[in-house]
């Protein structure tokens, strides 16, 4: 369901949250925390407060006094090195898998941008590449949170790509790239008044299965099995525990796209400068060693029916 208004009642933001029982899921507490009644359509709600605050930063109010900037935040900073997203997300990269040999450019915000994000909402236009990618995270989290209305009327099961190395892979991110996502995802659930320890196991989770280079094929989708799930896959990115760098390679940095995309996208065959970008490269160079809390270990392989039991406990 789309909001027609910005406004959500959010019942309990800044108040006390009572300890999660240990056989609730994160999804299904906080819906019932946040929006008291626990059903499909809630949980969606959940979701896409998250993943739009993830993406443009806080919009909500009221919230928790936490500060997100957003992964689109053209000032992001990992562990004192400079991140800056956009240019994977507004075509300016030839960065984005279309089954071809190489990265492609394409826009993902041609359905709105931040405007209808701030109104609870994907995109203006279903049939643009910002409302198929939104959605799609709302439902790949909504799974890994473990919604249980996942599936049902009001919250329709992922239906993206299975291997999350296969959709990053042109886009060659780094920890700190990776890893300023990954905490965007934590001061969100922050803002909205999660309690720490399940934002520290949501965290945990997704460190151990998407910041690590070569990981082991593992399970983030129950019904898509065993995938290749490795989203950091520049060389500067910690190699898994039992790495298959052979069936997922680090390649080439994207290609810059021009700096106006002819019909707003484009491949990087033709229209594209034949180097790295520079401003992503410098301003991408380790200042430091990144800082993954959770190490890999080979009880993560199938991650998800473990990750999920964890996130569900
Ligand atoms: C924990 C980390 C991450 C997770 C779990 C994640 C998850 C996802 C998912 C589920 C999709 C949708 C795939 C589909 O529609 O088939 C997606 C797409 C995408 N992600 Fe990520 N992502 C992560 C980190 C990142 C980072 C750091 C970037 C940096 C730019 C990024 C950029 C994108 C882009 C541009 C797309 C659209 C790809 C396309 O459709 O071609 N993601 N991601």
């Amino acid at each position: 369901m789309l909001f027609k208004s910005a406004i959500i009642t959010l019942a309990t933001i800044g108040a006390a949250v009572a300890q999660r029982p240990s056989n609730e899921s994160i999804c299904d507490y906080y819906t019932t925390a946040l929006l008291k009644q626990n059903n499909a359509t809630n949980q969606y709600t959940l979701l896409t407060l998250l993943v739009n605050t993830v993406v443009i930063g806080n919009y909500t109010q009221p919230n928790v006094g936490v500060s997100v900037p957003g992964i689109l935040s053209p000032k992001g900073m990992y562990n004192g090195t400079k991140v800056n997203l956009m240019p994977y997300f507004d075509g300016g990269l030839a960065s984005s898998n279309n089954g071809s040999k190489m990265g492609v450019a394409k826009n993902f915000l041609d359905g709105g941008a931040a405007a209808p994000l701030m109104k609870n909402m994907p995109a203006d236009d279903k049939s643009s590449n910002q409302y198929k990618l939104m959605t799609h995270l709302y439902q790949f989290f909504g799974s890994l949170l473990g919604c249980s209305g996942v599936g049902m009327t009001g919250f329709s099961a992922y239906s993206g790509h299975a291997s999350m190395y296969e959709v990053h892979k042109f886009m060659v991110l780094d920890p700190y790239e990776v890893g300023y996502f990954i905490e965007q995802v934590g001061l969100a659930a922050a803002s909205f008044g999660v309690a720490k320890t399940d934002i520290n196991a949501v965290v945990g989770v997704l460190e151990s299965m998407f910041d690590y280079r070569c990981a082991p094929k593992s399970t983030a989708i129950k019904s898509q099995g065993l995938q290749y799930q490795s989203i950091c896959s520049d060389e500067k990115c910690p190699l898994a525990m039992n790495s298959t760098c052979a069936a997922q390679p680090s390649l080439s940095q994207p290609l810059v796209a021009n700096s106006t995309l002819a019909g707003g996208e484009g491949s990087n065959s033709t229209s594209m400068s034949g180097t790295p970008t520079s401003s992503m490269s410098s301003s991408n160079s380790p200042s430091s060693t990144p800082n993954v809390a959770v190490q890999y270990t080979p009880e993560l392989t199938g991650l998800f029916s473990g990750a999920l039991l964890l996130l569900a406990l």
